[in-house]
């Protein structure tokens, strides 16, 4: 089968898997950030074809949809199976999808271009207008408050308090979305999670401007 069929039968694949997710990995998260992955491979000389693939799949395996991290891997080779992917071509897809999460922020920098790129097009999905919707939408699909005073910003999570500690939407700003301008790999990634970054402190600053309870 040749790249471009391939890559027209992995979107119809995911599609179906993925378009009544509600949490934040819909398949238009999906289509975002693989028209991203695509956008940085051509500016960064990556792979395109690796970066496309491993985009449109990354979030099939996420350990939250599947009942382990390993589970979800083998779900994404059974499928680069069924279509004909050699081999050395499932691991480089594989080797990406299986490091590129953030899950608290220790993270070791990904070790192929093709992963800082679709790992840089995921963050950029994160941030910026689209990630404050994400946020709420995810912190409300989880019972979580919009801002609970009460509950202080953790940071140096581990990956488990990461997952399972109580938070709040605000919060995940300061646990997570603040910190992903610095973490970008790439230059062209970097340029634009500047704009993006300023959006959200900019929507920060308005957001505690209008939160008055009378006990501030
Ligand atoms: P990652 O792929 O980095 O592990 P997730 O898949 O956990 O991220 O997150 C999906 C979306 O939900 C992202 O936009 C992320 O920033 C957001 N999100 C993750 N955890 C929380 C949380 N505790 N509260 C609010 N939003 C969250
Ligand atoms: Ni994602």
């Amino acid at each position: 089968m040749d790249k471009e069929k391939m890559i027209k039968f992995t979107k119809e694949y995911v599609y179906n898997e993925l378009h009544n997710e509600s949490s934040g990995h819909d398949w238009y998260h999906i289509a975002r950030v693989t028209f991203m992955a695509r956008t940085i491979a051509i500016e960064e000389h990556a792979d395109e074809f690796i970066c496309e693939m491993a985009a449109l799949l990354h979030d099939i395996a996420d350990e939250k949809l599947n009942e382990s991290e390993e589970a979800g891997l083998q779900k994404v080779i059974t499928w680069l199976n069924s279509i004909g992917t050699d081999a050395s071509t499932i691991q480089r897809i594989i080797s990406i999808i299986s490091t590129m999460s953030f899950k608290g922020g220790g993270q070791p920098k990904m070790t192929s271009l093709e992963g800082q790129v679709v790992q840089d097009a995921d963050r950029l999905d994160a941030i910026g207008a689209i990630g404050i919707a994400r946020t709420f939408a995810y912190a409300g699909s989880k019972g979580e408050l919009i801002y609970d005073p009460e509950l202080k910003p953790r940071i140096n999570m581990t990956k488990e308090e990461y997952r399972k500690g109580r938070s709040s939407a605000i919060n995940h700003f300061y646990e997570k979305l603040l910190t992903l301008k610095e973490k970008m790999n790439t230059g062209y990634a970097k340029q634009l999670a500047e704009e993006r970054h300023r959006l959200m402190e900019q929507y920060l600053d308005d957001f505690f401007n209008e939160w008055k309870t009378g006990n501030e």
